[in-house]
């Protein structure tokens, strides 16, 4: 008995010096991976809302499928761009390049007059937020999940803000209000919940261009107004960006772009469009089809 344990002591320890080798194997290849997305150097943008240009963009995925074909277009500082189009037209896609979560295969982005590709990845990432269809939580409590584990945002500051984006009745209903223990992964908010929610988010890193990707989901009246209203508190301090699946949504935006298989086929004022019969966005208003916008 007493060889016999020290032996199978052994052999235990030799079963885990194999499991920390291939644990070790792994991590060194994990570590050698290095991104196509080359960092830039300039560190700076200007203060306030930013603009935005894409010029001769194009971009796929796969070599053989272009998503994004020879995208022109501007908006200013501080104005509102609603985009449309149907489901895999490219609309999601348009502000994935943005945020240069891929690279382009021709063209430029400029943001505030800089190249993106100019730009160190958090100059870009300080300024420029985005709201995506589906909410992506951590595991951690409320707070950090509403301010992605930044400490310097005090209590005080994110209770002002649900406040006025209609969040804090939800965040004091549960059991533990902001220290509550979220899982990863969001089953535990509603789809409204979670746009609030990723609203809110977005809403304290204080952008100057903001993306929104609405969800294409159906959400209840009353939802949906309160959702409209923290975009419109959201949108009044920076540069926006909204991809809209509701008509209601693209009411208060000042461009209107229509993508259609990854070309634009309409760009411009929202209020030219919707007095020109011929345009696809007054077409859409008269029949109210939003179906079509899914
Ligand atoms: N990660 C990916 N890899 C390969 N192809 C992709 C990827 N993501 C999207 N696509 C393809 O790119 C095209 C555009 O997709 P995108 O997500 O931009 O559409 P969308 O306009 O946002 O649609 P929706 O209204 O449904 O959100 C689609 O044909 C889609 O199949
Ligand atoms: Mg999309």
């Amino acid at each position: 008995q007493m060889l016999n344990d020290p032996i199978e002591m052994l052999g235990d320890q030799v079963q885990e010096f194999q499991k920390a080798k291939s644990g070790m194997l792994r991590s060194r290849e994990l570590l050698s991976l290095r991104s196509e997305i080359e960092n830039g150097r300039e560190d700076q943008l200007p203060e306030g809302p930013l603009g935005l240009e894409f010029k001769q963009v194009n971009f796929s995925y796969n070599e053989d499928k272009p998503v994004l074909q020879n995208i022109n277009f501007a908006i200013k500082p501080g104005e509102r761009l609603g985009i449309i189009g149907r489901t895999g037209s490219g609309k999601s896609s348009l502000s994935r390049v943005l945020l240069r979560l891929y690279n382009l295969d021709s063209g430029t982005i400029r943001v505030g007059g800089k190249d993106i590709t100019e730009l160190t990845l958090p100059a870009l990432y300080r300024r420029v937020g985005m709201v995506t269809q589906d909410v992506q939580l951590f595991d951690g409590t409320l707070r950090d999940n509403l301010t992605l584990f930044n400490q310097d945002v005090s209590d005080q500051i994110i209770k002002e803000t649900t406040d006025r984006l209609g969040l804090s009745h939800w965040i004091e209903s549960q059991p533990a209000g902001l220290d509550t223990h979220l899982k990863a992964g969001g089953s535990s908010l509603s789809a409204g919940e979670a746009q609030l929610f990723a609203l809110t988010r977005v809403f304290l890193t204080e952008p100057s261009l903001v993306i929104l990707d609405e969800p294409s989901s159906r959400l209840d009246a009353a939802t949906e107004s309160m959702l409209q209203s923290a975009i419109d508190q959201l949108m009044k301090q920076c540069t926006g960006i909204i991809i809209a699946h509701r008509l209601a949504t693209l009411e208060k935006v000042d461009q209107i772009m229509v993508l259609g298989d990854g070309k634009v086929l309409e760009f411009g004022a929202r209020k030219a469009l919707a007095s020109d019969p011929a345009s696809h966005y007054a077409r859409l208003l008269i029949t109210g089809r939003e179906e079509e916008l899914a």
